[in-house]
């Protein structure tokens, strides 16, 4: 079995869940690569994908490549800095796997919390006063809870989810 981790990642949160991913798949038929648009991506059985939510989505060149995967097997994990509701979780992975191909399978989504730039907070606060106060409140509370994330815990959730695929 051949299993190939491809990952995109700004600020690093992403690439700390890869490389945990990497590390708990089994025997020497693996390899990582970053992402990138042109980048050799060996064929494999199963593909390991990881993303980071911008605006509600990721990177359309991933999901491009992720579209044009046919007849495989398909592993995504993914980080986002908002929240930890089951539902929204939901919500991104119906996002991403809607680009899988009908002739793919995917066994399964990993998602947990990623840190954002200091820059977001600044952002948030000078949105305080324009009379959404209650839901930048919440953002502010999203942006502190992610702080610390991806934590120990992130990874030892992703190592017990991909050790449970495979
Ligand atoms: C410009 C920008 C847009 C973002 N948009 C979202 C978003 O729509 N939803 C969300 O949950 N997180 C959002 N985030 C938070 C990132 O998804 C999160 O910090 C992620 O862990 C970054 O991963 P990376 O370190 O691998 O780049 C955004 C972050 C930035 C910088």
């Amino acid at each position: 079995m051949k299993y190939q981790v491809v990952y995109i990642s700004n600020t690093g949160n992403t690439e700390k869940i890869a490389k945990k991913v990497f590390e708990v798949l089994p025997g020497q038929d693996k390899d990582i690569v970053r992402f990138e648009p042109g980048v050799r991506i060996a064929d494999a059985d199963i593909y390991f994908i990881g993303f980071w939510i911008k605006r509600g989505t990721c990177s359309m060149d991933l999901l491009d490549f992720i579209s044009e995967l046919h007849d495989k097997k398909i592993v995504l994990f993914g980080t986002c800095g908002m929240g930890t509701h089951k539902e929204y979780y939901k919500e991104l992975e119906d996002e991403i796997t809607a680009w899988i191909a009908d002739d793919s399978e995917c066994l399964g989504t990993f998602i947990c919390q990623g840190k954002m730039p200091m820059e977001v907070r600044n952002k948030y606060e000078n949105m305080l006063g324009s009379g959404n106060d209650d839901k930048v409140e919440k953002m502010l509370q999203y942006f502190d809870s992610a702080l610390t994330h991806p934590d120990k815990q992130d990874l030892e959730n992703v190592a017990a989810f991909i050790k449970k695929i495979i």
